[in-house]
């Protein structure tokens, strides 16, 4: 009974196997053993401060140059502009994948020249550039994905149909040079990290980031590894049981342009306050709740916006607190878009950045919450002439979110998103240990 229950449950396995494209594409991709994680590479843009990668996509493979991001649902590229490949295929709107992607219209009919933009009864997505917040509509297809398994290039893992959103040329506009898409690493199970999991049956339905703070002359550090690796730095230093973990929270609204209904695919935590040099700074605790009806209010990471954005309410008194804390460093004027700079000159340095008062964001109201402490690295930033200026800015009266934590808040911090149980690992600055981002690798012989 039980050998024909187990039987029953490896044909019913196998048949929905069959049915689903993911899963053909994976046991299409050959006897290889498959990969414990990939890996994207990461380097920092020094024009627009965006944390770009790089992956191979279609047939024959090309590199396609992507800029990071948190909140799209998918990964998009610019499918009009040279884009070849034999492999791309749209995905029919009756099917059961364009149901999932959540897409509310079908691109019935299209009578210019056939490629990847022009496909007659194709799922539509919207595609956004969330940098600039232009966002269009584009047919939703599939095609060759591959990502280097160890950080030294290595094997490459293939996904011969992964789901993605066409973009357009115009969208790009905004994005680092060279970038023609938007890699997401949002929750939505088509972006990068569920989407690759299912794909390649990895272990773990989580990734870790890494973002670096600085252009890096050498090649680019594993910004990204999604699966299931140690968190090894060079030169020897493993972060895999120093992480302090708060929960990962789901938005029920979503920010984006969306069809109707959708929940939100960002990465909201719970930041129950803020201190300045370990004092509460007294804020309206409203705000920094998401409000389950609207979406709006709450904290949640971004690497589309380089810096920090409060809400007004909580931005002056952040940078109050924070000026009166530091009352004893010379002032500097004004740098924009930033208000409280002072003469760089005039303050001290530390191994975690210029030696100014702590920033916590207290994670969750339970007594012994962990706090995520920003140092001087992460909170304060080098402006025109020679002034250092609180990274923060002002994000108006009724934003969307209250908190919006920037990309470089989050540099030279190793981030852990773990999608299976809904939890954020996070390191504080790894300069305290000596090392950074751009030292992330992890040695092939321990994958
Ligand atoms: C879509 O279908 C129409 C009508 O059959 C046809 O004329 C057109 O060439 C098709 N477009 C593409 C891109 O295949
Ligand atoms: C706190 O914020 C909420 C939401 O914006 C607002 O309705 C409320 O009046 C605020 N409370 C105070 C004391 O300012």
């Amino acid at each position: 009974m039980a050998r024909t229950m187990a039987s029953l449950a490896v044909s019913i396995a196998l048949l929905l196997c069959l049915l689903s494209p993911t899963c053909r594409a994976a046991t299409r991709s050959g006897g290889n053993k498959p990969p414990r994680a990939v890996m994207l590479p990461v380097r920092k843009d020094a024009a627009t401060g965006q944390y770009v990668t790089t992956f191979r996509q279609r047939t024959p493979l090309v590199p396609v140059t992507a800029v990071l991001d948190l909140a799209s649902p998918t990964v998009w590229v610019d499918c009009e502009k040279r884009y070849a490949s034999s492999t791309y295929r749209g995905l029919p709107c009756e099917s059961k994948l364009c149901r999932l992607t959540g897409s509310g219209s079908c691109a019935t009919a299209c009578y210019g020249k056939p490629g990847p933009s022009c496909l007659n009864n194709t799922c539509s997505g919207l595609p956004q550039n969330t940098a600039t917040s232009v966002s269009t509509s584009g047919n939703i297809i599939t095609d060759v994905l591959a990502l280097p398994t160890t950080p030294r290039q290595g094997p490459l893992a293939t996904a011969p149909a992964f789901l993605f959103t066409c973009g357009a040329t115009f969208l790009t506009k905004g994005l680092a040079a060279g970038a023609t898409g938007m890699a997401s690493l949002s929750r939505n199970r088509f972006a990068l990290p569920a989407q690759l999991a299912n794909t390649f049956r990895l272990p773990r339905t989580k990734f870790a980031l890494c973002l670096p703070s600085t252009p890096s002359s050498a090649a680019p550090s594993v910004g990204a590894v999604i699966g299931d690796a140690p968190h090894v730095f060079q030169p020897g230093v493993d972060l895999s049981g120093s992480l302090a973990y708060t929960p990962l929270l789901v938005n029920p609204v979503s920010g984006l342009t969306h069809f109707q209904g959708d929940k939100s695919d960002e990465y909201f935590i719970g930041v129950s306050g803020v201190k300045v040099n370990g004092r509460a700074v007294p804020l309206n605790a409203t705000l920094l709740a998401v409000n389950k009806k609207t979406g709006n209010g709450g904290a949640k990471l971004s690497t589309a916006a380089p810096y920090t954005v409060l809400e007004t309410s909580i931005y002056r008194a952040v940078t109050a607190a924070f000026a009166a804390a530091t009352a004893g460093i010379p002032r500097a004027p004004a740098v924009a878009p930033f208000k409280l700079c002072y003469d760089g000159s005039k303050v001290g340095s530390t191994r975690v950045g210029p030696a100014v008062p702590n920033i916590e964001l207290v994670l969750g109201n339970s007594k012994g919450a962990p706090s995520w402490v920003v140092f001087g690295a992460n909170s304060m930033v080098a402006a025109r002439g020679g002034a250092l200026c609180l990274a923060v800015v002002d994000g108006g009266k009724a934003p969307t979110t209250s908190v919006v934590i920037g990309g470089h808040m989050l540099e030279d911090n190793l981030l852990e998103f773990d999608l299976d149980r809904s939890r954020l690992g996070f390191s504080s600055s790894l300069l305290f240990r000596q090392t950074n981002c751009n030292n992330f690798h992890i040695s092939g012989s321990q994958l």
